[in-house]
């Protein structure tokens, strides 16, 4: 057997994730040293109740509620306690003495990246954070390294798997947008507070995060804009249905070149996807990204958003990397932010919407639409006309071609005002052209 040096590693928290990284990396331990060319010793596991039933069977004495002495002795600290604080502290105090940090903490870099990647930059460290968004899947590392000599254009991700699953069941069960966001609860998908899910702000950090690597831009929480899905309901998704299209809750990461160079676009809301794209058939609680680029066109990246031990695979994906890199030496590779293209405002998005109205059914009607929809900038491409069951109004769901989201949002509120347009069902814009 090989005498390898050995690196201390400190595990911050072992919940659903963390109790399974504490499980794989005790149980092959031997073999993540020779892919490693170094032992990695768990030295200990600091959590807020050592006592508390775990995931895994891990040795009690490793257990501690003093993070911060685990953390002085670590040469590498992987970080699964999630949220803001204590986390952002540990991991700072962690790069202070010097160790690398490993994080899945999508919630803290969205909002205190930049921080945590200074902070590595002025020491050498290096922060990995393969598992903060898509889970399981590779999409960091791809971006970061793979697509380097690359230029990306577009990111199209699923990347929030309840809502995957919630409207997937929508989708093909006709299921009840209550009742599926309770099994997603049950079966551990969802966060402790599914707002966080269903409202896309989820989503949406992990947007941030995409966009920051894939764009060599530092894109900030706030810059993303974000709507959930909260508001589709069994007729929405049936119309998509009978147009083509399935609604899934997109993160898209958009290059828009104008004749002022290149801006960016961060948004997040549900979207119809034609039922031909790739994206279309990602089903369940899965997470698949869907990456344009300029060389290397269209790749998708597809399995496990979420779950403790598909995510533990990426934590310990990064710890392999983080010793690799302490066995070789050098400094770590700092954030690549060197582009800090203008991110637009989703008022100056340019997409394909579908809108649909309860209209009178009268003669006329179609006509006034039309001229409202003429004078907004706003050019149709198809209309399904439907009547209701009260046998006066009709449903219309109105294709249009590409408009600018200013644009379309001004027409649609002189729609609503119209005498002729009892309600404004649903607005939805088209991705994956
Ligand atoms: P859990 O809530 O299951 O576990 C959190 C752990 O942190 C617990 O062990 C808890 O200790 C510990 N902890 C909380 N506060 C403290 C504290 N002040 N000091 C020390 N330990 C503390 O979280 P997950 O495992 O689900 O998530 C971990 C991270 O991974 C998060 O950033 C999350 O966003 C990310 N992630 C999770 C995924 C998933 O599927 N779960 C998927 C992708 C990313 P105790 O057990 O004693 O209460
Ligand atoms: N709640 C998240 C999801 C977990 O549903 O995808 C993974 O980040």
């Amino acid at each position: 057997m090989i005498d390898y040096r050995r690196l201390r590693i400190a595990l911050l928290g072992a919940g659903a994730v963390g109790s399974q990284v504490a499980a794989l990396l005790l149980k092959h331990g031997d073999e993540l040293a020779d892919r490693a060319g170094a032992a990695l010793e768990l030295a200990g596991i600091a959590v807020r109740d050592p006592d508390a039933p775990r995931d895994a069977d891990l040795p009690h004495e490793l257990f501690t509620t003093d993070a911060e002495t685990l953390i002085l002795g670590a040469d590498i600290v992987i970080e699964l306690i999630g949220g803001i604080e204590p986390a952002r502290s540990y991991l700072l105090q962690a790069i202070g003495s010097g160790a690398d940090v490993v994080t899945a903490n999508k919630a803290l870099l969205a909002t205190h990246g930049p921080e945590l990647f200074d902070a590595a930059d002025q020491v050498g460290a290096q922060v990995y954070y393969e598992a903060a968004a898509a889970g399981a899947i590779p999409i960091i590392r791809p971006l970061r390294d793979s697509l380097a000599g690359d230029r990306v254009n577009r990111i199209m991700g699923i990347v929030n798997g309840t809502t995957n699953y919630i409207l997937d069941r929508m989708d093909t069960e006709g299921a009840d947008f209550d009742d599926v966001l309770a099994q997603a609860q049950a079966l551990g998908y969802a966060e402790a507070d599914p707002t966080a899910d269903v409202d896309g702000f989820d989503a949406a950090q992990k947007a941030a995060i995409l966009a920051s690597l894939a764009f060599h831009t530092t894109v900030p929480l706030e810059a993303v804009y974000r709507e959930g899905i909260r508001h589709i309901d069994a007729g929405i998704i049936a119309s998509a249905r009978r147009a083509g299209y399935v609604v899934k809750l997109l993160a898209v990461c958009e290059r828009v070149t104008g004749e002022h160079g290149d801006a960016i676009s961060v948004r997040v809301y549900p979207a119809l996807v034609d039922r031909q794209h790739p994206l279309a058939s990602v089903h369940g609680a899965n997470n698949a990204v869907f990456v344009e680029a300029e060389a290397a066109g269209p790749l998708m990246f597809y399995g496990a958003g979420a779950g403790g031990v598909q995510t533990a695979s990426a934590v310990l994906g990064d710890l392999v990397s983080a010793a690799r890199r302490h066995v070789a030496g050098g400094v770590g590779v700092g954030e690549s932010t060197y582009a800090n293209l203008p991110i637009l405002e989703v008022g100056r998005v340019t997409t394909r919407y579908q809108i649909t109205l309860d209209v009178d059914d009268r003669p006329g009607v179609l006509a006034e639409l039309a001229g409202i929809l003429s004078d907004g900038n706003v050019s149709i491409a198809t209309v399904e006309q439907t009547l209701r069951e009260d046998g006066v109004s009709a449903r219309l769901v109105i294709g249009t071609h590409k408009a600018v989201e200013q644009d379309l949002s001004g027409t649609v509120e002189r729609l609503a005002a119209s005498g002729v347009v009892e309600r404004v069902v649903s607005v939805l814009r088209v991705e994956g052209d």
